[in-house]
């Protein structure tokens, strides 16, 4: 969380840079602000989105050809113009930007304080700003020496950038536990949290490495350790195109993405999905075979929507591989002292891929021996660098906050991964294994299907936009789809939702249903339909408001439901692909009727670099 973005070159800084905070907004939008060094060291900043600072700066002298610019999702002092960042140091003579904790910050500021520094705002970033200009001070040494011997008194996480009145061409950055990507131009360079704000002027970024201060001028990029040791960057070509991360006609970029599902599906399928040979082809299964058909047990560790495909998997795994698993929270799993051996194979989810909690209990459980495989949509970000084996998700730029098009991504590798695993294992027939296979490769047509008319969800979307509360229940592979449901409603729509397997309901949510409760069924045919129709009768009985995502055809639930949402029928295993869809447009839909910002619902953000 946290966009941070910086260039030093031949053109205007300003708009480049505001450019690229606007393509990082996902990441943090309660303030923004932009540092200059053209004959001074001019700051700008304005609690509120980007957009806000921009009108604020209207005739404002925004020359240079050096900046750095910075979207903030708070963690010390509230949303304000004085929280915003970049700082500035006490001398005035060293602007910075900062995404990520400084833990021990309380206790270097007191150090301050007792030697007469007064602080502006409420935030870690100005104390260690002012940390490094009081070391510069006292050693008469250079910015870079003094950022790194501060680094070293450091605890925590932070990508940062710092430029210098007296120096209108070197940005000092550097970076630990926080992503940083440096494109390299022709005589200018572009740092910036993701290569979004960078592909539309070149495709050669070098990825920062933790521990890495990196010194960009416009023609020149020089990587040290904090040992002040050269280190020799590594370029990286991208494969990402700009049309990816523009709305492309859609009102919303959640829209958008939910619409690119059948072809993100498909692309993660492609090549992979071999079904005329029977074959899955996923080098990084391929290459650790034997690690995983032999593993004692798969831990999957993830957050947020990734959790939840993780929950997915579980089932899919225990079902085809007969292989125990177990689902974690990254953030209770890196702070317990969970047992972690030899054998034991990690499943790291990550849309980001820079996830803080996914990324050091990945640290954590590789210190112990077990083998990571990551699950991870951004390509060469921290956690598929750090894992073992991995496949990509390949759904693409994912911009809205609220994760659509990388969940189905991630189900869909893990998925392939379940059936490549137990197929090689034999806990599966072939006969089950090529009727999988092929399920699998119908799923892109049937989310087209969903797709193609969705005035139903909608309408559906609007009747209840007004609900303060909501269930969403499931059993089996569609239990966790309900929890995602509840997730996303909560995301978009600030109405409180809660999912709950649909028989465990009555061991206390039922107390809530009345006939003002929208209670959201996912109940697709499968093994546990009679079951939860079942379920349905019950909720019915206590006048709660059913509404149904069911498969085509199903006559018998619409009698039961005041509302339906019909998804193609497929095998239980692959179900949670599409009857997660309706759900997506539904709490898109509930968003829009309420006129949220579905792309940056209120204090949340995509990419949490902070524990
Ligand atoms: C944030 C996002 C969610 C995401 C979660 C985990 O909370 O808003 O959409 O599921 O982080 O992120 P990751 O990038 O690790 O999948």
């Amino acid at each position: 969380m946290c966009g941070i973005v910086g260039y030093t070159g031949p053109r205007q800084a300003y708009p480049v840079v505001v450019k690229g905070l606007k393509r990082l907004e996902y990441r943090g939008y309660d303030s923004a602000g932009v540092a200059l060094v053209n004959g001074d060291l001019k700051v700008f900043k304005k609690k509120g989105k980007v957009a806000d600072l921009e009108e604020n700066n209207v005739g404002k002298d925004l020359n240079g050809h050096i900046g750095i610019g910075h979207t903030r999702w708070a963690t010390h002092g509230e949303p304000s113009d004085r929280n915003a960042h970049p700082h500035q140091s006490q001398s005035g003579e060293l602007a910075m930007i900062h995404n990520g904790i400084i833990e021990n910050y309380a206790q270097i500021k007191q150090e301050l304080l007792s030697k007469g520094y007064t602080f502006k705002s409420d935030t870690d970033t100005e104390v260690l700003l002012n940390f490094i200009d009081d070391i510069k001070k006292n050693n008469n040494c250079s910015v870079e020496e003094a950022l790194r011997i501060a680094l070293k008194r450091v605890v925590g996480a932070y990508c940062i950038l710092l430029i210098s009145k007296d120096d209108p061409e070197t940005i000092i950055a550097a970076r630990k536990g926080s992503p940083l990507v440096i494109g390299i131009g022709k005589g200018e360079h572009f740092l910036a949290s993701d290569a979004s704000p960078i592909i539309e002027y070149t495709k050669e970024v070098v990825y920062v490495n933790d521990y890495e201060i990196a010194i960009v001028r416009p023609d020149e990029l020089i990587l040290k350790n904090l040992g002040n040791e050269k280190q020799t960057p590594y370029i990286t070509k991208l494969d990402m195109e700009l049309a990816k991360i523009e709305k492309g006609g859609y009102e919303h970029f959640m829209l958008k993405e939910i619409h690119e599902q059948p072809e993100t599906i498909h692309d993660c399928l492609r090549g992979r999905l071999q079904v005329e040979t029977g074959e899955i082809k996923m080098g990084g299964i391929q290459n650790h075979i034997d690690a995983l058909v032999n593993a004692d047990r798969i831990l999957m560790v993830a957050c947020g929507t990734s959790w939840h495909a993780g929950l997915i998997a579980e089932y899919v795994f225990e079902e085809l591989c007969r292989i125990p698993v177990e689902v974690e929270y990254a953030s209770e799993f890196r702070y317990r002292n969970p047992v972690v051996k030899k054998g034991d194979v990690i499943i790291a989810i990550s849309q980001s891929g820079e996830t803080a909690d996914t990324l050091v209990a990945l640290e954590k459980a590789k210190e112990q021996g077990a083998f990571i495989f990551g699950v991870v949509n951004v390509v060469g970000s921290s956690i598929a660098r750090i894992s073992h084996a991995g496949a990509y998700t390949h759904a693409g730029p994912e911009i809205g906050v609220a994760s659509t098009k990388a969940f189905t991504g991630q189900l869909a590798v893990l998925m392939m991964m379940a059936l490549k695993i137990g197929y090689a294992k034999g806990t599966i027939s072939k006969e089950r294994y090529l009727h999988l296979m092929n399920e699998l490769d119908a799923v892109p047509d049937k989310v087209k299907q969903i797709l193609a008319d969705t005035s139903n969800i909608e309408r559906i979307a609007n009747k209840y936009k007004d609900a303060t509360d909501a269930l969403f229940l499931g059993r089996g592979y569609n239990f966790p789809v309900a929890l995602e449901g509840a997730l996303k409603l909560k995301e978009i729509s600030y109405i409180h939702a809660e999912g709950y397997p649909a028989a465990e309901m009555k061991h206390g949510p039922i107390a809530l249903v009345d006939e003002n409760l929208p209670v959201v069924f996912v109940a697709t045919k499968d093994s546990y339909y009679e079951k939860i129709i079942s379920n349905v009768q019950e909720i019915k009985a206590r006048k709660g408001r059913v509404v149904a995502v069911a498969s085509e055809g199903d006559n018998v639930i619409t009698t039961m439901s005041e509302d339906v949402m019909f998804v193609p029928e497929c095998d239980e295993v692959i179900a949670p692909l599409l009857s997660t869809i309706p759900l997506q447009l539904l709490s898109y839909y509930v968003g829009v009727a309420k006129g949220y910002n579905v792309d940056m619902p209120r204090n949340l953000a995509k990419s949490v670099t902070v524990e």
